[in-house]
């Protein structure tokens, strides 16, 4: 007699993609072995909708092959409150119905905190992948996310030490702590062949800007404390329009990002702006690229995992293991010291940096484990 063990898996916003897919993968590996130890593992994939655009979310499901979701709760964009409150009443519906042994979450979006909470609350066990990671910054949507998410999750699968210590210094009992590596680096190592490969063609937009023998940087921006004000942007902007004097800048633009650009009346001079795209074209853009300037917290990461310099247009990270070991500068928001760090790196300087310990592509099998290990009831 099979004992069931069934897993929903949430997935939202673009950067938690990345992160589903691995875990999906390595669940489809476990399921015959799981059987064998007399356990039948299922698992469903839930979209709450928080991303809808194709560009924002179809792309990464087919690139990275990710199954269709088998739930769509359509939510869509809203203020913070209406978002995250209608993903939970979606929520609260499919567990109901559907009455999972777990529900796993990734990252740090609304739809993180919404399903953990309504997960937890209709007694349902809660798996946290990225637990612990703290930019000490309640100002940041999803530093309350973070919080709030492990506080209340069953099992905290951790990418970095700086997570165990935060989540010690939180009071969150060791026995639900697990130090596994990072599951957006899996999906790195997955794909990096592919995009070496003979056969991978990028976009025309990206192929004009990258590509064999071109140097360029790329730009990604979209955190709201940075770009949803004029004085926030304009002297940002600024600065790296000083680095578009020295190098063309590719800069995939989020659709937040777009909205307020135009509003301001901003001038693109030197920059090639493009509409947001796919896992593997960004991935190709910043793997040749001579430098990155973002205040993404997952490009952080992987521009660490390539060896890539990333100068991290934001007051506070996350993650510092990709300051302390890896190429990541953390230069704030003043337009000198973004062109200092872009100066230093482009005049050859810049920081080697190292792979952090367990970001080996092997994150997800070492969660499955764990949840293999703690079964239903
Ligand atoms: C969200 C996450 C952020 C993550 C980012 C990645 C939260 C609190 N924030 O921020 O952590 O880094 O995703 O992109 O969960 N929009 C579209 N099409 C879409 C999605 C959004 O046009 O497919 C526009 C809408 O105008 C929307 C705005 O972008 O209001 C913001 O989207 P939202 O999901 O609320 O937040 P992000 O800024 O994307």
């Amino acid at each position: 007699m099979l004992r069931p063990y069934s897993i929903h898996l949430v997935a939202g916003a673009r950067p938690n993609f990345m992160k589903v897919a691995p875990v999906v993968h390595a669940l489809q590996a476990r399921q015959g072995a799981a059987r064998e130890a007399g356990i039948d593992l299922r698992f469903s994939i839930v979209h709450t909708g928080q991303h809808y655009d194709a560009n924002m979310s179809d792309v990464f499901f087919r690139e990275l092959g990710i199954p269709h979701p088998d739930r769509h709760l359509g939510v869509g964009s809203g203020s913070h409150a209406e978002q995250t409150a209608r993903i939970m009443v979606a929520f609260e519906k499919v567990v109901l119905e559907d009455r999972p042994d777990l529900v796993v979450v990734v990252g740090d979006v609304n739809s993180t905190v919404a399903c953990s909470l309504t997960a937890k609350k209709l007694g349902v066990r809660v798996a946290h992948v990225e637990a612990g990671l703290r930019s000490f910054d309640m100002g940041m949507p999803e530093e309350i996310n973070r919080k709030l998410t492990d506080a209340i999750s069953d099992l905290l699968f951790v990418t970095e030490e700086s997570g165990l210590r935060n989540l010690r210094a939180e009071g969150v009992p060791g026995d639900r702590v697990f130090l596994v590596g990072n599951v957006m680096i899996d999906t790195l190592h997955r794909n990096v062949a592919r995009i070496s490969a003979k056969e991978f063609v990028p976009s025309d937009a990206v192929r004009e800007s990258c590509g064999r023998g071109k140097r360029y940087a790329v730009l990604t921006l979209h955190r709201p404390s940075n770009v949803d004000t004029r004085e926030a942007l304009a002297p940002i902007w600024g600065a790296i329009s000083e680095v578009a004097r020295q190098l063309p800048v590719l800069f995939p633009v989020h659709p937040r990002t777009r909205g307020r650009i135009a509003e301001f009346g901003l001038d693109d001079t030197g920059f090639t702006m493009i509409d947001p795209i796919g896992y593997l074209d960004m991935l190709y853009s910043v793997k040749g690229a001579a430098l990155v300037l973002t205040d993404s917290g997952g490009l952080q990461e992987e521009t660490t995992a390539l060896g890539v310099p990333c100068v991290t247009i934001r007051e506070n990270t996350e993650r510092p293991v990709t300051v302390e070991v890896g190429t990541n500068y953390l230069v704030g928001t003043r337009p000198e010291a973004i062109l200092a760090a872009a100066r230093e790196i482009l005049s050859g300087g810049g920081k080697k940096g190292k792979v952090p310990p367990l970001w080996d592509g092997r994150a997800a099998e070492r969660i499955v484990d764990v949840l293999l290990a703690h079964p239903p009831g």
